[in-house]
């Protein structure tokens, strides 16, 4: 199993610098297995060892992996001039340092984000060649018919040349103004160009899942918690190692 240093992992939980470990450690308030720690680039498994810091567990990690309820009106960054970011949703227990948007959606579409300080990770399921399916509620004010979803089914290429692959679609409401779409891309306001190209503006739009693991229903908007290893795997899944 993969070992990181003392410190690295303690700074990397987001509240204190590699410095303040140094000096904890100096001060004898660390202690790994039980023993009291001397040096503070001892090599450490955050899966299977045990560091407190003045008696106190602490849940070291390499990595955080996060679902995020986004509401309208914040954008996916880490950091933003005037606007609230998914970032800045995330509570102090959850932030570390590092931690940002592992793909976007337009500041007006709420819904699934996944947050995460593991840039490998995000990485490979951001690669378009890892194609991870992503399903979205979209509201329109006009139905739609069966002729058009289809186009959307089939695939479609826009005026400027974009084009885009097929996606799974189904109207979800009686009166044919609520659709469920699947795209594995990820291309710039795509859903809402798709709709637009069949004649359709899309009214609002939600990120229902993230390849089969779903948005939380118990998670309000605004709100997020970690992924269980579970639901991470679950996501990874879709990837291959490169
Ligand atoms: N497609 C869009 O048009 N907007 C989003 O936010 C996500 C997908």
């Amino acid at each position: 199993m993969e070992k990181e240093r003392l410190d690295k992992l303690l700074a990397g939980m987001g509240t204190l610098s590699r410095k303040d470990v140094k000096g904890m450690v100096r001060d004898g308030r660390v202690s790994v297995n039980g023993v009291t720690v001397t040096d503070a680039g001892l090599k450490v498994s955050a899966d299977t060892d045990t560091v407190c810091v003045d008696g106190t567990l602490q849940h070291i990690q390499k990595h955080i992996y996060i679902m995020l309820n986004k509401p309208a009106g914040v954008v996916s960054a880490s950091h933003a001039k005037e606007d609230t970011t998914v970032v800045d949703l995330v509570p102090p227990a959850l932030r570390r340092s590092g931690l940002f948007p592992a793909g976007r959606l337009d500041k007006d579409t709420t819904g699934f984000v996944l947050l995460t300080d593991d840039g490998d990770f995000a990485h490979r399921i951001l690669s378009p060649k890892n194609h991870i399916p992503k399903t979205y509620t979209v509201g329109l004010s006009d139905p739609v018919t069966e002729e058009q979803l289809q186009i959307l089914r089939e695939g479609l290429e826009l005026y400027d040349g974009t084009r885009f692959l097929s996606a799974q679609a189904v109207a979800l409401s009686d009166d044919r103004t609520r659709v469920r779409i699947t795209i594995c891309e990820g291309k710039y306001h795509q859903i809402k160009r798709m709709f637009a190209a069949i004649g359709r503006p899309v009214q609002y739009l939600e990120r229902t899942h993230m390849g089969s693991l779903p948005l939380d229903p118990d998670l309000p908007r605004g709100a997020c918690r970690e992924l269980t290893e579970e639901e991470r795997r679950q996501i990874e899944s879709y990837t291959q190692t490169e």
